[in-house]
């Protein structure tokens, strides 16, 4: 037993320093969930516009997150706010950030070519004991990690929107991911507040193979004129305790989001070639078309107050 808790007590005093790559939704939080949970963590983006724009999106976060620790008190909330965001750098140079760090995920533009090309280079930089983690909702962990001789050090680290509020975190393991990096990782995701689940690498892993075809399913629904999607909406959240709609659910994530991830599946999801779960959907491919993609460009399912609205219907 002692020789299992010093393993333990040493895999997660590995991990000081974070690189997250990109500073969108995604990597904006994670960056931030790290910071709050005491890490020193590195932002990187291509250009300080997207890293300024990733900063609005943490300090924004964490005027709501100050406000439920600290009610009205302006100079505590300040000095949390001040903390936490003494802990991020900012940067465009990923493989200098990298070369500093113990553990280094992606959060990048779901484009397997650019995301090979970013790990290659990183695996040069990094030091050789680093780990590699990518937050991708939809495509193969194998295919990304094939691009580093790490293979043993690379797993999929999958946050959820709004991720400083979710508290799931999927691990996903590909064959060569090491039991003490897998264990690092969760680890290193408890001290974030999160809850971490395990999964194999496949499509969708465990929530979004389950999610998006519901989804899917909510807009063949519609399209045959079964049922509003008003009272679809309405039905899931009062009938089966959901926080939103499948309407409302698809114009958070995103409709151009949800489009990409079912085409990938259709045309190469591993077991979800074909399947009609994740066939195009008419009334998604003219939303998309015509540019409405959900909450962040103002009009989806639903129209929003403001581009970029957090609020509205
Ligand atoms: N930062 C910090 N806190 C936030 C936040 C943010 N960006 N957004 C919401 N919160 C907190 C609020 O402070 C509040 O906290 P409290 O309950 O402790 O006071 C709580 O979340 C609820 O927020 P609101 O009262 O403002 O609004 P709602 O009650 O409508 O909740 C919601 C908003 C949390 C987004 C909720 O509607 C929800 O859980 N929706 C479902 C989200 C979901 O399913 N996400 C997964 C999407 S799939 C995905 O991400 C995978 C990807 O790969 C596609």
């Amino acid at each position: 037993p002692t020789r299992i808790l010093a393993a333990s007590y040493a895999t997660s005093a590995n991990v000081k320093k974070i690189t997250v790559i990109g500073s969108g939704l995604m990597g904006a939080g994670i960056v931030q969930v790290a910071a709050q949970s005491g890490y020193h963590v590195n932002m990187v983006d291509l250009k300080e516009e997207f890293l300024a724009k990733g900063e609005k999106i943490i300090t924004s976060s964490l005027k709501r997150v100050a406000k439920k620790k600290h009610g009205d008190d302006a100079a505590a909330s300040k000095k949390f706010i001040d903390e936490v965001m003494s802990r991020i750098s900012l940067s465009t140079d990923s493989n200098k950030a990298a070369s500093e760090s113990d553990l280094v995920v992606e959060a990048i533009v779901e484009n397997i070519k650019t995301k090979q090309a970013l790990f290659k280079a990183l695996d040069e930089a990094a030091p050789k004991d680093a780990i590699f983690a990518s937050n991708t909702s939809s495509l193969p962990i194998a295919d990304i990690a094939a691009a580093t001789n790490r293979k043993d050090k690379f797993a999929g680290l999958h946050f959820f929107n709004p991720v400083p509020q979710m508290k799931l975190v999927e691990i996903i393991r590909i064959p060569e991911t090491s039991d003490e990096v897998f264990n690092t990782l969760s680890d290193v995701t408890k001290k974030m507040g999160k809850v971490p689940v395990a999964c194999k690498d496949t499509p969708g892993f465990i929530v979004n193979r389950l999610l998006v075809p519901y989804m899917m399913e909510s807009l063949r629904l519609v399209e045959r004129g079964d049922a509003s999607m008003q009272d679809v909406d309405t039905g899931m959240k009062l009938g089966a305790g959901y926080p939103m709609g499948p309407f409302e659910l698809m114009d958070y994530v995103g409709l151009d989001t949800i489009k990409f991830i079912t085409d990938g599946w259709y045309k190469s999801g591993k077991g979800l070639v074909g399947d009609k779960l994740v066939a195009p959907s008419p009334l998604l491919e003219k939303l998309v078309k015509e540019g409405h993609l959900g909450r962040k460009s103002g009009k989806g399912f639903y129209t929003y107050e403001g581009v970029g609205a957090d609020k509205g219907k």
